[in-house]
């Protein structure tokens, strides 16, 4: 098992940014806790993190031609905006679970339109940083055969 964790604009400022809605944990520290989980269940993780919208789209791509397993991702912003990174999402097929550290659901209007929910296999919203391991959980229970 091969996943690929990416994440989308003003994520690397995690511990930063508006602690209240995203905590007071570093990026370095989720990379940490998904890193760790996942060695303990022996998947092999990669992670990338970036604020332009076309190199989200260049890593899916490269998900894809790296015969990665399973996405798990956090689009930021992007969630509410891109065509492009759903498009990239059904271009490679790849299972995908999409995460929301905060609870977007209760939050302004414009964060209930995710335009990449529709491909993926299910959406982790308001576990905080958990929901990356949520996510992770869900994806090797699709890979198991289990439907989520
Ligand atoms: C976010 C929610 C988005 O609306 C926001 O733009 C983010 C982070 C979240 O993890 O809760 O950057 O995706």
């Amino acid at each position: 098992m091969k996943l690929m964790i990416i994440n989308g604009p003003n994520l690397n400022m995690l511990g930063i940014r508006e602690p209240g809605i995203y905590g007071d944990q570093s990026y370095d520290h989720l990379v940490e806790m998904i890193r760790s989980y996942c060695d303990k269940k022996h998947i092999e993780v990669s992670f990338f993190q970036s604020n332009h919208e076309g190199d989200l789209v260049d890593c899916i791509q490269k998900a894809y031609f790296a015969s990665f397993d399973g996405i798990v991702i956090n689009p930021g912003a992007y969630t509410h905006t891109s065509i492009a990174l759903l498009d990239a999402l059904k271009a490679v097929s790849i299972p995908a679970v999409e995460v929301h550290i905060s609870k977007v659901n209760e939050r302004e209007a414009f964060r209930q339109i995710s335009y990449i929910r529709e491909v993926c296999i299910a959406s982790v919203i308001g576990l905080g940083f958990d929901g990356y391991l949520k996510a992770v959980d869900l994806l090797c229970e699709a890979a198991d055969g289990k439907t989520p």
